[in-house]
């Protein structure tokens, strides 16, 4: 599927899992320069294997990677010059590996998020096109089990992390003079000066219309954040809040940069696995499906597909929006 996402430097936060890979797939594929941001690097490499289409990622390994590393691509393992460590199963050219790179941050952190947006960046020729923001968590209590520490958690990843992410990636999502006919103009940044690995690739628009390029942020919020759910009040309350904010920085970015969200319904993804492993049998994936006017959860390729859709510079006009991906459950009432 092509979303005209061709070197577009996209940052993925939660892009290790679920939701947040799947679009990494599908934006990777689409020719951009991709991000994916987790806390776990093990997790970052079996993610860019799983990504760059390895038939075994889970055997992932870095060799030549120094220990605790905080970034690395997907060429520095899977295409494993001189390290033996070559998957024959990745398709992709050294280069097509090079433009997929893994970011250790913790996104409750404003320093691993400032770091974050540093090194996108920096691979990206100084600029951020693109935020999705990914990471969340979920949590099944009722109000009157819900402890502070409960509460804390939650905001933190889901409302928080989204806000940081945003506050560290804005300023490489400015326009500084350029305009779709023409490249970023010259920022007298080092990482500009020296020139990154994403220099060669990194080409403007070509529509002509004289407008700046287009920079937009994604935000994954639920269709909890919307219409509430039973049990899971703070999750409900997170995503809210993921709404709200998204239609605020609509109307504080414009024209700069469009923000809007995407509300999923039920999604089969290591989330759900663990939400069904903690209702201990009481419900199934099945028994979820019924609920829904399509009879079915969703599979996470087609939540990353109205990621890539809405996110594509094609979509232009659209900012501010709350876009539910639920299989009819909102338009229930
Ligand atoms: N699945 C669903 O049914 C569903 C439905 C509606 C909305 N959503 C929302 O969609 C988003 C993605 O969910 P998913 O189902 O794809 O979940 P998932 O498979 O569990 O993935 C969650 C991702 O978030 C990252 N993450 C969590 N805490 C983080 C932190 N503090 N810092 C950095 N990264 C962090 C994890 O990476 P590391 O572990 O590597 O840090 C992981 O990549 C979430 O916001 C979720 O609330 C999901």
């Amino acid at each position: 599927m092509e979303y005209g996402c061709k070197n577009k430097v996209v940052v993925i936060t939660g892009g290790t899992s679920g939701i947040g890979l799947a679009a990494a797939r599908a934006f990777w594929l689409d020719g951009a320069i991709v991000s994916i941001v987790g806390r776990d690097s093990t997790k970052g490499m079996k993610a860019l294997a799983r990504i760059a289409g390895s038939k075994d990622p889970e055997a992932a390994v870095f060799p030549g990677l120094p220990e605790g590393a905080d970034t690395f691509s997907a060429a520095e393992g899977l295409a494993g010059e001189g390290s033996g460590a070559r998957d024959s199963s990745v398709p992709g050219t050294e280069e097509e590996l090079a433009r997929l790179r893994y970011i250790r941050a913790d996104v409750t952190k404003p320093a691993d998020c400032r770091m974050a947006a540093a090194i996108a960046a920096y691979y990206g020729k100084d600029r951020i096109d693109i935020l999705v923001n990914s990471a969340g968590m979920y949590q099944e209590k009722r109000i009157e089990n819900v402890s502070v520490a409960d509460y804390n958690r939650i905001m933190d990843v889901n409302v928080k992390g989204t806000l940081l992410m945003i506050q560290a990636c804005q300023p490489y999502m400015l326009p500084r003079g350029e305009t779709e006919t023409g490249a970023a103009g010259e920022t007298g940044n080092a990482a500009q000066e020296t020139g990154s690995p994403a220099e060669e690739t990194a080409v403007a628009d070509s529509a002509g219309s004289g407008r700046a390029q287009d920079r937009c942020i994604i935000n994954i919020a639920s269709d909890a954040g919307i219409g509430g759910n039973y049990g899971c009040p703070v999750y409900c309350a997170s995503k809210g809040a993921v709404v709200s904010l998204t239609k605020a920085l609509a109307l504080d970015l414009a024209p700069d940069i469009r923000v809007n969200c995407i509300c999923p319904g039920d999604v089969d993804t290591p989330l759900l696995t663990a939400q069904l492993a903690a209702a201990e049998g009481g419900y199934t994936k099945e028994e979820m499906g019924e609920g829904y006017p399509l009879g079915r959860i969703a599979a996470a390729e087609e939540v990353a597909h109205v990621i890539c859709s809405v996110a594509s510079p094609a979509n232009s006009f659209m900012t501010g929006a709350a876009v539910p991906v639920d299989g009819g459950l909102t338009a229930l009432g």
